[in-house]
């Protein structure tokens, strides 16, 4: 009788697992195609506690910071190691890093030097969440010239970024970003840790598209502009 039982049991889960298994796949491939990432501003609004009806970020940041954040920090852990002399606390490099981390359509970042390798890292994390990154910058700083320390161009061009370089006698001074061609990132501060952590330098994070649009209209520019010329071999 008991055997009959369970025989009737193991059927029975047999016979319900495939519906079962059915409803619960159809639920959760909905949820998923509901599921939207919070977009950039969003994600701004809250983090800086901004009024999410303002529906805009005005941010304004200044270096040097008192240190480098640590690792464990950056990618939201607790860091237990009483030996880790990284900063665990918001600094203005880490506001900087939340709009690159955050960000999720585009990233143009023009900017005349990049030797901070935590942006660096950013920007190729970034580029492997399969968003689009363009890089613009001054021949001169991309390492194409001879070793520079810290360079990070070569590591963004290995990783698969797509970089462009303005090469004349006059300077790439732009030191800019736009992600998701929402958020206009500018101001003095060059990509480099003696900016991050000595120099006096300004940035200023803001929504507002009369500034924004500009930018990305002359970043686009730019762009084209500088688009490596064919060789002709002949
Ligand atoms: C961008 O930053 C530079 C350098 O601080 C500054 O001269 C320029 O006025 C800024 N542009 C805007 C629109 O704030
Ligand atoms: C930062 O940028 C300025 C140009 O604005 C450049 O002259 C300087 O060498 C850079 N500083 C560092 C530390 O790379
Ligand atoms: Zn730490």
């Amino acid at each position: 009788m008991t055997i009959a039982k369970i025989f009737l049991l193991a059927t029975c889960i047999a016979v319900a697992s495939d519906p079962i298994y059915h409803i619960i796949t159809t639920l959760f491939s909905k949820w998923r195609r509901n599921y939207k990432p919070r977009s950039l501003i969003d994600v701004l609004c809250q983090r800086y506690n901004i009024p999410p009806s303002s529906k805009n970020v005005h941010k304004v940041i200044f270096f040097p910071d008192t240190g480098l954040p640590c690792r464990r920090f950056l990618s939201g852990h607790a860091c237990k190691d009483p030996r880790c002399y990284g900063v665990h606390h918001e600094t203005s490099l880490t506001v900087l890093l939340s709009v690159i981390n955050s960000c999720l359509h585009s990233l143009d970042v023009c900017v005349y030097m990049i030797t901070c390798s935590s942006l660096g890292n950013a920007l190729i994390e970034c580029h492997e969440r399969g968003v689009p990154v363009r890089v613009i910058t001054d021949e001169r700083n991309s390492g194409e010239e001879g070793e520079m320390t810290g360079c990070q161009i070569g590591k963004l061009r290995a990783a698969g970024i797509n970089v462009r370089c303005h090469s004349s006698s006059f300077w790439m001074h732009h030191k800019f970003l736009v992600a998701d061609i929402e958020v206009l990132v500018n101001g003095s501060f060059n990509w480099t840790n003696q900016a991050v952590m000595g120099n006096f330098e300004n940035l200023m994070i803001t929504s507002d598209k009369d500034l924004v649009h500009p930018y990305v209209e002359e970043f686009q520019r730019l762009w084209e502009k500088f688009e490596p010329k064919e060789v002709v071999v002949d």
